[in-house]
């Protein structure tokens, strides 16, 4: 929001934020996260539905805890994600457990801590988990990740539901899996789960891939295998550049259509659309230089702070916190990291800005800075949660000293 050319995160300047914690700093807006939850809850109300929030989209203990009280339960992919989850206190039946790659030790975390379910990508996987508890004399609760074999219309990178893929189960050697999970004294099949990708703003991939679930579902019936949990995965498109979101309402009502039969519970995994328009990265530009092809505003945040435009050819809207300058520029907008790809923008249209000033890069509440990294021994941004005219230090600011820590060298040198 702008009053008198002046940006503000709910009712705190953001120049103030930034004058009081530093720069980059990702701020975070209490009241769009909880609205961005409101909003799916309330257009699922009408569904036996679980919002699991895909707690790798921003896993600052905060923001689930937010989360958490709000209703949420949580999607883990790893035991590290598991113990954040656990951490804030969340129920461990709110708690669903993805990833292809899980190893025995999370495993184990998973069934100690007596979670809703595994949603399991691999006959191998299937078969730790049924030894592991037996080993520790545990039920492992699991779904099946089919892969539905739809494609997605996203990056290629964030697409997972096709045979190029390497998540789920195929959906021809699913219904083998759940036979023998039937037949295990130490399992319990729970349910059926999918995610076809991630940025999805259309509801026609989640029709295809629902279609080819509820068939295994109706087959395995027959079979009196009966699945009492369908997670759809998360996904949910969300505008970067004007685009239209996905149509959560339109999702939700076609839901309601296609599950009104049976009695399954639904299971929601979103990530990007509860915490993205959230989030921004204020950073300061260090300096504007020109060569005889290009200006580029260089910044004080780089690659390892937000990798999104590096990664994916992501585009985030950038704009100046102070909106003073009258004259335009086109820039790239660079941050200080030692490489070509370092780059927040490309060619973009700018106010034309002054080294001291502060830019705030839009939509980074998801996949910022939980994608940041310490290249180049960069401390991470500080992370600050903004309710109304307050505003709280979630995270400090890393120092130099704490990512030499532990790098202690031999004392006789
Ligand atoms: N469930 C599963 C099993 C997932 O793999 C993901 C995301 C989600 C839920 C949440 O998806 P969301 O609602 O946030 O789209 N780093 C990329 C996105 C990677 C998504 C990975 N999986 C980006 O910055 O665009």
């Amino acid at each position: 929001m702008r009053r008198n050319g002046e940006l503000f995160c709910e009712e705190s300047p953001i120049a103030d934020l930034a004058e009081r914690f530093g720069t980059p700093a990702y701020l975070y807006s209490q009241g769009a996260i909880l609205n961005n939850y409101e909003r799916l809850r309330d257009a699922s109300a009408s569904l036996p539905a679980l919002i699991c929030y895909s707690v790798k989209a921003n896993s600052n203990l905060r923001i689930l805890d937010l989360l958490r009280q709000a209703g949420a339960g949580f999607d883990v992919v790893s035991g590290g994600e598991l113990k954040r989850a656990l951490r804030v206190g969340a129920a461990p039946d709110t708690i669903v457990f993805s990833g292809v790659g899980k190893t025995q030790e999370e495993i184990d975390a998973g069934l100690a801590a007596g979670i809703l379910m595994f949603n399991v990508e691999s006959a191998g996987e299937l078969e730790l988990i049924e030894s592991r508890a037996c080993a520790l004399k545990k039920i492992g609760h699991i779904s099946i990740r089919v892969n539905p074999d739809v494609e997605a219309d996203t990056h290629p990178y964030i697409s997972t539901g096709q045979m190029i893929h390497k998540f789920g189960v195929p959906k021809d050697e699913a219904p083998e899996l759940y036979r023998l999970a039937a037949h295990s004294p130490n399992l319990q099949v729970q349910g059926v789960a999918c995610h076809i990708g991630s940025q999805i703003l259309d509801v026609e991939p989640y029709w295809k891939a629902l279609d080819e679930i509820l068939a295994i579902t109706k087959q395995l019936a027959v079979e009196g295998i009966c699945l009492k949990v369908l997670d759809l995965g998360g996904g949910f498109g969300i505008p970067y550049s004007g685009e239209s979101p996905l149509n959560l309402e339109k999702l939700t009502q076609g839901l309601q259509v296609r599950l009104r039969e049976g009695s399954m519970k639904l299971i929601l995994e979103p990530g990007r659309s509860l915490v993205g328009n959230a989030g921004v990265l204020v950073t300061r530009v260090l300096y504007v230089k020109r060569n005889h092809r290009k200006n580029f505003v260089v910044v004080d945040a780089g690659m390892n702070d937000l990798i999104r435009p590096t990664l994916y050819g992501s585009y985030h809207e950038i704009v100046p916190v102070q909106d003073r300058a009258t004259e335009k520029i086109q820039a790239d907008v660079v941050g200080p990291i030692c490489e070509s790809g370092d780059f927040l923008a490309h060619d973009r249209d700018l106010p034309s800005v002054h080294p001291g000033e502060l830019l705030a890069v839009l939509t980074a509440g998801a996949y910022g800075f939980v994608l940041s990294s310490n290249y180049n021994t960069r401390p991470r941004p500080v992370e600050i949660l903004v309710t109304g005219a307050q505003a709280e230090l979630i995270r400090p600011r890393e120092t130099v000293e704490e990512l030499m820590a532990g790098e202690d060298l031999p004392e006789n040198r």
